[in-house]
């Protein structure tokens, strides 16, 4: 794998894999990689010849009371585990060669970016789609691969590229997940062991939903309310949202169909976890054993 830091190296790499017929795939991420992003890498390798990653800890998405400066960061650790995962050209840019100065402009979303996610964290979408649109121009992949895990983030680079023409194709892969049913995150790092247990409400609620769909329960008011109760009755748990949602324009349903969405979003302690699941797809693990939930269950009621 190579290693650059420029965006001049980046196109010169892309080039030349080009010259030499190469279909090219890119990854961005923000780095601390875990089993989720090189997944995203090897789905990328088998869509193309090239892989291309970044890792950029984007400020422009970060709120002023957000975790930018303890991000969590471990350069060594991710070149090895990217190496491994198939990615040819790593793209780790400092802020000032993406942004040299203030970036004198943002891609704004007219529509889907201020509920769910962008209620809690304003203008978080406005510095995701611009990044996402630099790293676009400079890497001109064939395709770009993003996770199910942020959802309104993959909806809301789709609606970009729709909009403004990127000449991408995306590819959307199913959240990777801790044998127990926990979403990996590089922020689960922040979990301490009690609230790690704890977490686990997030995916119980969503499979506690979708059983009950997949047992014939269409009314959404009815699935909510289920799974709602999932994160009240676990302490330490403080919900954001938990609502069924339209594929492409995130907007509540009141009847539950195949392909409805189930977003959520908690806090767990001092750590902010997010989730979701397509309703009627059989690709998403989230099943732990029993045993797993009983003991969930037990540690978060130590307290
Ligand atoms: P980051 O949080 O590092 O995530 C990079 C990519 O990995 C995103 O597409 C995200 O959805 C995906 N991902 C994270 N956890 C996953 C999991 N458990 N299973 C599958 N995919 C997972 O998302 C960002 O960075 C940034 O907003 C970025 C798009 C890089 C723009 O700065």
């Amino acid at each position: 794998m190579k290693l650059v830091r420029r965006i001049a190296e980046v196109r010169d790499a892309v080039r030349a894999a080009r010259r030499d017929g190469a279909r090219v795939a890119f990854v961005p991420t923000m780095g601390y990689l875990h089993r989720g992003h090189l997944t995203l890498a090897r789905e990328a390798r088998a869509h193309a010849d090239h892989v291309v990653m970044s890792i950029f800890v984007n400020p422009l998405q970060f709120g002023p009371n957000e975790d930018l400066a303890r991000y969590p960061r471990d350069t060594e650790g991710d070149l090895q585990r990217a190496t491994e995962a198939g990615v040819d050209l790593m793209f780790m840019p400092e802020t000032q060669e993406m942004y040299a100065s203030e970036s004198p402009l943002r891609i704004v979303p007219k529509q889907g970016a201020t509920r769910w996610e962008g209620a809690v964290r304003p203008g978080h979408f406005e510095g995701v789609l611009t990044v996402v649109a630099k790293l676009f121009n400079i890497v001109q992949p064939d395709v770009a691969v993003f996770g199910q895990k942020d959802i309104q983030q993959a909806t809301l680079v789709a609606s970009m590229v729709r909009a403004l023409d990127f000449p991408v194709e995306l590819l959307i892969v199913p959240t990777v997940r801790e044998p127990d049913g926990l979403a990996l995150s590089s922020r689960n790092v922040y979990l301490s062991p009690d609230d790690r247990a704890r977490a686990l409400a997030l995916s119980r609620s969503l499979r506690e939903v979708d059983l009950a769909w997949r047992d014939g329960e269409r009314d959404a008011a009815v699935l909510t309310a289920r799974g709602r109760r999932i994160l009240s009755d676990t302490q330490g748990v403080a919900p954001d949202y938990f609502a069924l949602v339209a594929p492409g324009t995130l907007e509540e349903v009141s009847n539950a169909s195949a392909e409805t969405i189930v977003i959520v979003a908690a806090r767990v302690g001092p750590t902010r976890l997010i989730d979701n699941l397509i309703l009627g797809r059989d690709d998403q693990v989230l099943s732990p054993t029993a045993s797993d939930v009983s003991r969930a269950g037990v540690s978060a009621g130590t307290r």
